[in-house]
């Protein structure tokens, strides 16, 4: 079985190249959201304990692979020198059932985190969108910057932290001289004259990081950092005014922005789950004017494109060791003979 560690993913990262590994990752998103009919899944069971939630997130392909993600999200980890967020996956083949692949899923799940909002951003913010404001200056944020700059040309970002020290790191890694970086004293300056509006921010409680008042038309809002139940960064008043698509209804009607309604509310003012605008069905978008707003909480789907093409680039790469976490026998009722 391949295991791929931190630092085999952070060297396939290097050969492979960054920015390719997030094409990539978003072109095999495209294919497998638009066969989102073919895959077995369900929403995510998390197991809520005190700090924070445990998440574990199956899905599976009925042809080849089955894979899951162990996620975590306990926002008051920083404090004690932890990430909030953590992961690990596993991928299998149905042939047999037997695991072919375990991973790191911490980067991963950042990476295929701004792969998603790439992919939402192309499809629903304007155009000639420039300025991007982020909200929230943590784990996510660069990975999420990288990912806007693959769809659109990304002039200015305005950035607001509550902890200044995560405002300064985010400084630090952004290199790109292309960009024209503007902290700020708060949200609401972050947001001032922005075409993209990113949320990544952890708390677990029902905060208004974003309000209504500071939403001029036109803007496109990815909301990250709403993904449990009882955890929510917008101003409710923010969501009837806008074009909202979110990733998978079932799930996100328990973990979105959208918890917030009744579920025949939430039906009604959900536009699109993300296939449909992949698959051309429905648009992200219809005129300049209008407020668009994708609710996302990450699902399966996303990590299971990422898994595979991790599991391809490392044998592409020869990268990852082999280990033995399930039994090699020659004879397979003979399991005892392993201990002997
Ligand atoms: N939707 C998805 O697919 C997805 C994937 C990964 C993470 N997330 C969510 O994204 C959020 C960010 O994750 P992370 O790994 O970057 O966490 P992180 O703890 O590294 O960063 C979060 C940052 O938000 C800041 N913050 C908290 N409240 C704020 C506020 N009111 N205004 C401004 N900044 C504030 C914190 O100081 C911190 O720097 C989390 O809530 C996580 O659950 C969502």
């Amino acid at each position: 079985m391949k295991i791929i560690s931190v630092e085999s993913l952070s060297t396939l990262l290097q050969r492979h190249g960054f920015d390719n590994f997030l094409k990539d990752l978003m072109s095999k998103m495209r294919h497998d959201f638009s066969h989102w009919e073919s895959f077995t899944q369900m929403p995510r069971p998390a197991m809520h304990v005190p700090g924070g939630v445990l998440e574990l997130m199956p899905i599976c392909d009925n042809k080849l692979y089955y894979t899951f993600k162990y996620v975590n999200c306990h926002p008051r980890n920083p404090l004690a020198g932890k990430q909030t967020v953590v992961a690990t996956g596993q991928l299998s083949e149905i042939k047999t059932g037997y695991p072919l692949m375990f991973c790191e899923m911490t980067i991963l799940t950042a990476l295929r985190t701004a792969a998603t909002s790439a992919l939402a951003t192309g499809l629903m913010a304007r155009k000639n969108a420039h300025i991007l404001a982020l909200i929230g200056t943590g784990a996510q944020s660069e990975f999420q910057v990288r990912g806007a700059q693959l769809v659109r040309d990304i002039s200015q970002v305005r950035y607001f932290d509550i902890d200044s020290k995560a405002m300064d790191k985010f400084r630090k890694n952004m290199t790109d001289k292309s960009i024209e970086l503007i902290p700020c004293k708060n949200a609401k300056e972050a947001t001032r004259g922005a075409d993209i509006i990113t949320v990544c921010t952890a708390c677990k409680a029902h905060v208004d990081v974003i309000k209504n008042d500071w939403i001029k038309d036109g803007v496109h809002i990815n909301a990250l950092g709403g993904d449990t139940i009882g955890k929510t960064e917008l101003e409710l008043s923010i969501l009837p005014r806008c074009r909202v698509v979110v990733e998978y209804f079932d799930q996100s009607f328990i973990e979105g922005e959208i918890q917030r309604f009744s579920k025949s509310e939430a039906q009604k003012l959900v536009h699109a789950q993300l296939y449909e605008l992949i698959n051309g069905s429905k648009y992200g978008r219809e005129n300049e004017e209008e407020i668009t707003l994708f609710d996302s909480v990450g699902i399966a789907l996303e990590d299971y494109s990422a898994l595979r093409l991790v599991y391809e680039l490392s044998q592409t790469f020869k990268i990852g060791s082999e280990q033995n976490l399930t039994p090699v026998l020659n004879d397979p009722k003979d399991l005892i003979l392993v201990l002997m």
